[in-house]
C-alpha cells in the first residue's frame, strides 16, 4: 500500500507554526507585513492572490494589496517596488506573475529588495541557495523538502530526479535535493531517453505541465512520486503531470492533486514572510 502524502495537513501544520511564529514575535511588538501586487485581470493570478491574502489574515499576518490595471507600465510598476523596498513597515513584496505583455519579469523580479524577496525569485536569493548560504527559497521546492522531511522520506544518498528545468521549480529543487545530499538529475524537453532516466529515480519530482504525462512505464517499485502539476482535464476534473491511478501501485509514496504539492506553495510563503522579519531581528 502507497502513503498518500497529504499536503493539505502538512501545509495547515506550517501555516499553524507560523501563526505561533507571528504571534511571538507580536509579543515583541514586530508585525508582519506582506505587500501583494497584482498587475491586470488574469482570473487564475486573482484567485491565488485571494488565497494568499486569506493564508495572511489566518497567520496573523498584515497584508497589503496594490491592484494595477492590464495598462500599468513597466516604469511604473518599478516606481511601485521601489517605494515598497523603501518602505520599512514592509517585511515582504510578492509581485504575481504572469505580469502583462510589455512588462520584463526578471526586471521586475530583480528590483524587488532580496531581503523582502519572499517568493525566492532574485539572483542573490537563487545565489545563496547555490552556494549553500542562507537565504529565501523559491516556494513550492521549498514545499517539496518540508514534505519529504515530515514524511520521514530519506533524500541522502538517494537517486533523486527533478523532471523540468524551470527557474520557479526544476532548478531551485534540485539545488535543494542537493542541499539534502541526494544524488540529482534533472531532465528536460532534450533529456535523451526520459524513460530510463526516470526508471533509476528512488524520489521522481514532475514538474513538465503535460496532464498525466508520466504513467507506470516511468517509475521503479518503491519510488516515491511528487507531482507538481496542476491541470483541468475534459471532464472538469484537476489532475497532476502524473498519471496517478497508473502509477500509483508502484510507489511507496506519492502526492495526489489536488491536496499534495499545491497547498505547500502558500504556507511556504507565509513561512518566508515571517523569515524575512526573523532574519532581520536575528
Ligand atoms: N505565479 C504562479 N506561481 C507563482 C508564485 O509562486 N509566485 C508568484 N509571484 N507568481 C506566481
Amino acid at each position: 500500500m502507497t502513503q498518500i502524502i497529504d499536503g493539505k495537513l502538512i501545509s495547515s501544520q506550517i501555516k499553524d507554526e507560523v501563526k505561533e511564529r507571528v504571534a511571538a514575535l507580536s509579543k515583541k511588538g514586530r508585525e508582519v507585513t506582506l505587500a501583494v501586487v497584482l498587475v491586470g485581470e488574469d482570473p487564475a493570478s486573482q484567485v491565488y492572490v485571494n488565497n494568499k491574502k486569506k493564508a495572511c489574515e489566518y497567520c496573523g499576518i498584515n497584508s497589503k494589496s496594490f491592484e494595477l490595471p492590464e495598462s500599468t507600465s513597466e516604469a511604473e510598476l518599478l516606481e511601485l517596488i521601489k517605494k515598497l523596498n523603501d518602505d520599512a513597515s514592509i517585511d515582504g513584496i510578492l509581485v504575481q506573475l504572469p505580469l502583462p505583455k510589455g512588462i520584463d519579469e526578471d526586471k521586475v523580479i530583480m528590483a524587488i529588495d532580496p531581503a523582502k524577496d519572499v517568493d525566492g525569485f532574485h539572483i542573490s536569493n537563487v545565489g545563496s541557495l547555490c552556494v549553500g548560504r542562507e537565504g529565501l527559497v523559491s516556494c513550492t521546492p521549498a514545499g517539496i523538502i518540508e514534505l519529504l522531511k515530515r514524511y520521514n522520506v530519506a533524500i541522502e544518498g538517494k537517486e533523486c530526479v527533478v523532471i523540468g528545468r524551470s527557474n520557479i521549480v526544476g532548478k531551485p529543487m534540485a539545488l535543494l535535493l542537493l542541499r539534502e545530499n541526494g544524488t540529482v538529475t534533472v531532465c528536460h524537453s532534450r533529456t535523451k531517453d526520459l524513460k530510463e532516466v526516470a526508471k533509476r529515480a528512488d524520489i521522481l519530482v514532475v514538474a513538465i505541465g503535460k496532464p498525466k504525462f508520466i504513467d507506470d512505464s516511468y517509475v521503479k517499485d518503491g519510488v516515491v512520486v511528487i507531482d507538481v502539476g496542476i491541470h483541468r482535464n475534459e471532464d472538469g476534473k484537476l489532475c497532476g503531470d502524473v498519471d496517478f491511478e497508473s502509477v500509483k501501485d508502484k510507489t511507496s509514496a506519492i502526492t495526489p492533486v489536488p491536496g499534495g504539492v499545491g497547498p505547500m506553495t502558500i504556507a511556504m510563503l507565509m513561512n518566508n514572510c515571517v523569515a524575512a522579519v526573523e532574519n532581520k531581528t536575528k
